[in-house]
């Protein structure tokens, strides 16, 4: 469905109009298209240690992008990039601001700023706390940041995977993805030989992929080289033929939430693949009502679709020789599950229980050929999902985000493709945020 207010005022007219009486002006945004440059300029590079390390300056040379130690003279940048790892008092954040402060003002529409943190670790009481304040500076300054540009925050406690999120969060495949932290160790993270296919030899299953959310996860990840089953309900069989034949993937009939799911799931594995690689527990439903009016077929059907049947599904992947080493699970989550939302109390338990059994799974996967499983919290996405929302309730919503815009389907593939490649081996038991930074609740 698209945004008229967008299109609107991304108009001559529009535009003059929306400023003079102060309504919110959303930005087209940079979006990743084939052939792209990871940047669309040059990235200037600080440190609060003063000097840069080597290690960052070749990733991003590697990775084409023009790299300065200093802001050029009347020239837009694309990206701010500032190694802020040394923090170790309020005092150090100075430094940050004095980098900060004249980058952001030379940042051009859709430009990044990514800042380079340590975890607090329970260590130094001030260390920890100076640390910690560098999520507030991302959080806030995301806020400020206009014309689709955003701000995030990698906490790199080991560097495996940190090649592979510079180039996620620098490029326009993290478009909808602001003012949130993502949190890098260790992990088995190889770097693909073609970063343009990362994917490759990968065999994918997308759960309720025959519309929306899966419909776009299944695109993209075929776009990345993966072999993907799409997967969906019987009645949903034509959508996900057409799908399934848009991506040159495979189809199967799967109802998540019925008893013999695991089971048929893996009958279909051994008898048609040399394992799954990456599975995508996207397949979700809503049936909203408040608590008070709230009938228990309602409140059963949502726990089962949305959070029982990926317990059941990993629980017999695990136990099983079909889940290959190094694998990827990926669970939809949604900003409801973080903030809370009226009349999504049956939504709100699965979308919370998910981030639940992420964490709660993170050491089992790793324990499998170092696997990884994450969750994706989208925030307002349009789909069929959000067209059901009266209108004036859809175009508020789609307002109140640092972005002020819902996101497409394809920003949420993206992420989820992100957790799915083999780089992002040093992310485990995550929740990364799809929502434009959702000034709603969390
Ligand atoms: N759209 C949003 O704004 C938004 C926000 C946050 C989270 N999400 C989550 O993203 C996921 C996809 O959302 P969407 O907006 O694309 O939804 P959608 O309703 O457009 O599509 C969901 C798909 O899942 C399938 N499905 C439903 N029950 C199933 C079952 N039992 N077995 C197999 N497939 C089943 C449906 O047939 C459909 O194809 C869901 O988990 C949803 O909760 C969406």
């Amino acid at each position: 469905m698209s945004d008229r207010y967008l299109n609107l005022v991304n108009s001559q007219l529009g535009s003059a109009v929306a400023s003079r009486v102060g309504l919110p002006q959303p930005a087209v945004l940079r979006r990743y298209s084939a052939g792209d440059p990871l940047l669309p300029g040059p990235a200037v590079l600080g440190s609060t240690a003063g000097a840069v390390p080597t290690a960052l300056t070749t990733i991003l040379t590697k990775a084409g992008v023009e790299v300065l130690d200093s802001l050029p003279d009347g020239q837009k940048i694309a990206a701010a990039i500032v190694d802020a790892r040394s923090v170790a008092s309020p005092g150090d954040l100075g430094a940050l601001r004095e980098f900060l402060q004249p980058a952001v003002k030379a940042l051009q529409a859709s430009g990044r700023v990514l800042v380079l943190g340590r975890a607090a670790d329970g260590g130094s009481i001030a260390v920890d706390a100076a640390r910690q304040a560098l999520d507030g500076i991302v959080r806030s300054l995301a806020k400020e940041l206009r014309r689709g540009a955003t701000a995030n925050l990698l906490w790199v406690e080991d560097e495996a995977s940190l090649e592979s999120a510079l180039r996620f969060f620098l490029s326009g495949k993290s478009a909808y993805v602001d003012g949130q932290p993502v949190r890098l160790d260790a992990g088995q993270a190889p770097n693909p030989s073609d970063w343009d296919h990362p994917l490759a030899g990968k065999t994918a299953l997308v759960t309720g992929a025959a519309r929306g959310i899966g419909a776009a996860i299944a695109g993209v990840l075929a776009r990345d080289g993966a072999q993907v089953i799409c997967a969906d309900l019987t009645q949903a069989g034509e959508a996900l033929a057409k799908v399934a034949n848009r991506v040159g993937g495979t189809t199967l009939h799967l109802d998540v939430a019925s008893t013999e799911a695991p089971k048929r799931l893996l009958d279909h594995l051994a008898a048609h693949t040399d394992g799954l690689d990456i599975l995508i527990h996207n397949a979700g439903i809503t049936r909203d009502k408040l608590m008070a009016n709230m009938k228990p077929e309602q409140w059963d059907s949502v726990i089962a679709v949305n959070l029982e049947s990926q317990l059941r599904i990993n629980d017999a992947l695990l136990g099983s020789d079909q889940l290959n080493e190094q694998a990827r699970v990926v669970c939809l989550s949604s900003t409801t599950g973080l903030s809370g939302n009226r009349g999504q109390t049956n939504y709100g338990a699965t979308k919370a229980g998910v981030i639940g059994l992420v964490r709660a799974s993170a050491a089992a996967f790793a324990g499998h050929g170092a696997s990884t499983i994450n969750a994706i919290a989208p925030g307002f996405i349009d789909t069929e999902m959000t067209a059901k929302m009266p209108l004036a309730t859809r175009e508020v919503a789609r307002r109140l985000s640092s972005l002020q815009q819902a996101g497409l389907p394809v920003d949420v593939a993206e992420g989820v493709a992100w957790l799915s490649s083999p780089g992002a081996g040093g992310v485990n038991g995550q929740v990364l945020r799809v929502c434009g930074q959702n000034l709603v609740g969390a």
